[in-house]
């Protein structure tokens, strides 16, 4: 297996929306070389430009040098086909949350890339377990479940599955901080930890609106100014992605035999099947109106 602080290190992303581009952000920022991968034609190519274009303004900004900006984006190459991954020590995949789609991409994954190269998922909830289990080396599959926004949150949560050997996990605690971030050991249980810890806020949260007890915008209020979030639950939530909360809410709930305290409402399915997935479709528990300084309840 590759030295993770090896400086020729290349490392594969597949799946470049908000969580795909951000570790390839961190990644380039970390010295490492990054491939990444969409099967949406041109995301990936978009993904490394607006990578580019950020660290570009953080430079003009005086936020980092502009030598160390151009660097970074010069280590970020989209991939034409997920056949150029095939190079990389170690390929993340940050694709749709589902395990049907996970587990036909690291099939093919397990065929392209080297016998030692390294596959994680970032995956918010479905077991390493599983998405290694059709696999010839369950071995070499772990979960590396960063935060969005990537490069903001530090944590990252590193998941063994019943195969993963501890030289893997051990790698991806040197990634991790080659990274900038701060690795974390958790269980191979629904939600990992963060998910699962995370859960009562936002069932309750999503109880009390269901309820009429108060809106969502009143009850994110009482949880940033009261309790000291940084941002309430249906924030959270609107820039998480309610196709992405969505699913691993239900995950949790049906992992505990439908245990009550874990379950969701009509509303949050509602956002689902309309379409108002929160910022990245202009609209979710709140408004997101272009241009405007904040979004309206
Ligand atoms: P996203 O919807 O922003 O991006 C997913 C990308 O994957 C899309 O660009 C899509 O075109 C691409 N994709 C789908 N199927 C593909 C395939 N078979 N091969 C290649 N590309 C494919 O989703 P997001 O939010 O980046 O989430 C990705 C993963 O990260 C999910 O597993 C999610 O649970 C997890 N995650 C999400 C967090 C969040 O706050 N959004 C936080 C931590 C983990």
């Amino acid at each position: 297996m590759m030295d993770m602080n090896a400086p020729q290190l290349s490392l594969g992303v597949i799946g470049a929306g908000a969580m795909g581009t951000g570790i390839a952000q961190v990644a380039a920022t970390g010295g490492i070389d990054v491939i990444v991968f969409d099967t949406r034609p041109g995301a990936a190519a978009k993904a490394c430009e607006g990578i580019a274009a950020r660290l570009s303004k953080r430079a003009a900004e005086g936020k980092m040098p502009t030598e160390d900006a151009d660097a970074a984006a010069k280590r970020l190459h989209p991939a034409a086909s997920l056949t150029d991954i095939a190079p990389c020590a170690i390929v993340i995949e940050a694709i749709v949350e589902d395990l049907t789609v996970k587990t036909e991409l690291f099939s093919e994954l397990e065929k392209l890339v080297a016998p030692d190269a390294i596959l994680a998922s970032n995956t918010s909830s479905l077991p390493i377990g599983a998405i290694a289990a059709g696999l010839q080396r369950k071995d070499r599959v772990a979960g590396l479940h960063f935060f969005n926004p990537v490069p903001v949150m530090k944590l990252v949560e590193i998941i063994r599955g019943p195969d993963t050997t501890e030289a893997v996990a051990e790698a991806l605690f040197v990634l991790a901080r080659r990274l900038g971030r701060t690795p974390v050991l958790v269980k191979d249980t629904p939600g990992f930890l963060v998910n699962f810890g995370g859960r009562a806020i936002n069932t309750e949260a999503l109880a009390l609106a269901h309820e009429n007890v108060a809106s969502p915008a009143e009850i994110d209020a009482v949880m940033r100014d009261c309790y000291g979030f940084r941002m309430g639950p249906f924030e959270l939530m609107d820039l998480t992605g309610v196709d992405v909360n969505f699913p691993v809410t239900r995950f949790i709930y049906e992992s505990f035999f439908d245990d009550p305290r874990l379950r969701s409402t009509p509303m949050h399915r509602y956002k689902l099947e309309t379409g108002q997935l929160g910022r990245k479709t202009g609209r979710g528990f709140y408004s997101y109106a272009e241009g405007a300084e904040k979004p309206s309840a």
